[in-house]
């Protein structure tokens, strides 16, 4: 697997791109919104929490990139119809989509998980996600140059893990269906790949390990080199790869 930790992308790496991140509210959604427009993009912030979107829309906007729109929208209960609605609401073209957010569900063995709860985890994030692809292709087809798709892994989705429950399968799902997008993409402008962030410093990865010192894995402002190297045209023909973020 590649690791792209000191890529340097250059100032305007992504100037004229439109590019919508989901769970941009808090965490890396939120430093890889950042990082987007920092680097030249219009970038779309997606989450369920408006009041979080806002808060991220503000620093980008007192760092001098502009305000962003914010889209409140649930991956457990958009459904086909939530999804159409907000392509058509977006509107135009986008030029990449980051795929983020993420429930991660009980850490139980898979004897005790109830059913509901991995039921919820798979809704979040595979079956929400999957609507959200599919009703934003139109949109990056309509890219005037290249555009990206990237899914957001983990390293209970490349080997599973006990007691990761739901989540891990998620995101074994979520490489299959990147996967079999990039295989369908394959020869045009589009191109789909995942990241796996590595242990990072946010709310999720403090609920998964309550007893570890925060200070142990890096703040996502410092992940951002690969976030960047795959949406920028740098990484056109790059598809199907899945990335680390880090060594
Ligand atoms: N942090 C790590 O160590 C680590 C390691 C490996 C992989 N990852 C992956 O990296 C991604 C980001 O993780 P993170 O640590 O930044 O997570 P986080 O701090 O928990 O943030 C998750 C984001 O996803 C949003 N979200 C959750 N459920 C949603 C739903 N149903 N609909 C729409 N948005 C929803 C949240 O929105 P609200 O703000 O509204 O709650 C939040 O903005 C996830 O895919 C995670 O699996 C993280």
């Amino acid at each position: 697997m590649i690791t792209f930790f000191d890529y340097q992308a250059p100032a305007d790496l992504l100037k004229g791109r439109r590019i919508l991140v989901t769970g941009a509210g808090r965490g890396i959604g939120a430093a890889a919104a950042l990082a987007y427009a920092a680097h030249g993009a219009e970038v779309l912030l997606l989450g369920r929490t408006l009041a979080h979107l806002q808060r991220t829309a503000e620093t980008i906007a007192a760092a001098g990139h502009g305000l962003p729109e914010c889209l409140e929208h649930d991956l457990l209960t958009a459904g086909t119809a939530g999804c159409q609605a907000l392509a058509e609401r977006i509107g135009g073209h986008l030029d990449g989509v980051l795929h983020n957010a993420s429930l991660i569900g009980p850490r139980l063995p898979i004897a005790q998980l109830p059913g509901d709860a991995f039921a919820e985890v798979m809704q979040a994030n595979v079956n929400g996600t999957f609507l959200l692809t599919q009703a934003l292709l139109p949109l990056l087809e309509r890219a005037p140059a290249d555009a990206s798709v990237i899914f957001t892994s983990s390293s209970v989705g490349r080997q599973g893990r006990a007691e990761w429950g739901a989540y891990a399968v998620s995101k074994f799902a979520t490489e299959g269906l990147m996967q079999t997008l990039a295989d369908e993409l394959a020869g045009s402008p589009l191109r789909a790949n995942s990241i796996n962030p590595g242990g990072t410093r946010t709310d999720m990865r403090a609920q998964a390990y309550p007893a570890e010192d925060p200070a142990r894995n890096p703040a996502p402002w410092e992940i951002m080199p690969v976030y960047l190297y795959l949406m920028g045209p740098g990484s056109v023909g790059v598809n199907g790869q899945a990335l680390n973020a880090r060594a």
